[in-house]
């Protein structure tokens, strides 16, 4: 097993136990809500935020189990993402992480609700009071997670991305799209790691953020190109869907091959910021190679 297959593979294996338990935390009010939640978010699922988490967090010296509640409060808001992403209202999709999604096992009004609930369930682990994180870095990590979310991240990029569709746009705009609805949590991630350390230099963070930024960005164009060269059963989700549903991405706008030059270029970024830190940077480095590479 290569290096980065081993430290993906213990993160997993953490979150998934940590969320496991807050979900089954305490009995159920609704057992088919608590049941939806299960699926949505511990069924299938790379842990891409999660290792972001635990491996900028590792770097800078803090113990694991001070990086568990934020790597559990992040995956809960994506895996929230995803439910609502693939309703018919959204893109319409029915395989999911390998299983049908969310609103076909139970039904609409359900996933809306278990996505509405793991959102929630984000910030309250996020913000149960916890003597290992310093209370001003906890507050900032809560409004980081909140802004990486909402109007200002993530659902603006998801509103931005159902308004281009059967659209021109240009580049600028599909740029905007893409680091919202896909790099806003993923900086997220890297900043919470990061805000685990009391005091980080400015300059660290900067190049902490950078490095985010590019494997953000470079994230969503891979995702982009695997639904054009990507198997449906590897990538667990329906291959075409963005070509069906005439969506703006990088392949449609630039073509395949500009498509991964862009998320080579973003790469050799992400490396170039790592390069500036006085840390090991190895896992960061191999998981942005990762970004580019994966087929799922
Ligand atoms: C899929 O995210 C949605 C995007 C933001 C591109 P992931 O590829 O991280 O999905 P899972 O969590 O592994 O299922
Ligand atoms: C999803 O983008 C971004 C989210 C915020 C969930 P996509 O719609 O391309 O994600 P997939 O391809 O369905 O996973
Ligand atoms: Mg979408
Ligand atoms: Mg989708
Ligand atoms: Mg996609």
């Amino acid at each position: 097993m290569t290096l980065l297959a081993q430290k993906l593979e213990q993160y997993q294996a953490r979150v998934n136990s940590e969320l496991a338990r807050h979900i089954n935390e305490t009995a159920p009010i609704s057992t088919t809500l608590n049941d939806a939640m299960a699926y949505g978010a511990l069924l299938g699922g790379k842990r891409i935020r999660p290792f972001l988490v635990y491996a900028v967090g590792e770097m800078l010296g803090s113990p694991l189990d001070k990086l568990d509640p934020l790597a559990c409060a992040i995956e809960c808001v994506h895996a929230y993402s995803l439910i609502h992403d693939d309703l018919p209202a959204m893109d319409d999709d029915d395989l999911r992480r390998g299983h049908a999604t969310c609103h076909k096992q139970f039904d609409e009004a359900t996933a809306i609700l278990a996505g509405d609930a793991l959102q929630t369930l984000a910030f309250d682990i996020i913000s149960q009071p916890n003597p290992e994180l310093e209370m001003p870095n906890q507050l900032k990590m809560i409004n980081k997670l909140a802004k990486a979310s909402g109007n200002h991240g993530m659902c603006a990029g998801q509103a931005l991305d159902l308004a281009s569709e059967n659209k021109q746009i240009d580049l600028s705009t599909l740029q905007t799209i893409h680091n919202s609805k896909t790099g806003a949590l993923i900086q997220a991630a890297v900043e919470l790691g990061a805000l685990s350390k009391k005091e980080l230099p400015e300059s660290h963070l900067q190049s902490l953020i950078t490095f985010a930024q590019s494997i953000g960005l470079a994230f969503q164009v891979q995702d982009d190109i695997l639904d054009v060269i990507g198997d449906t059963k590897t990538l667990g989700k329906p291959q075409g869907s963005d070509v069906a549903l005439h969506k703006s991405t990088y392949p449609a706008l630039l073509g395949l091959e500009q498509a991964k030059l862009k998320a080579d270029h973003l790469y050799q970024e992400a490396l170039h910021a790592l390069s500036q830190l006085p840390y090991n940077t190895q896992h960061l480095e191999l998981f942005a190679e990762y970004i580019i590479k994966r087929n799922s």
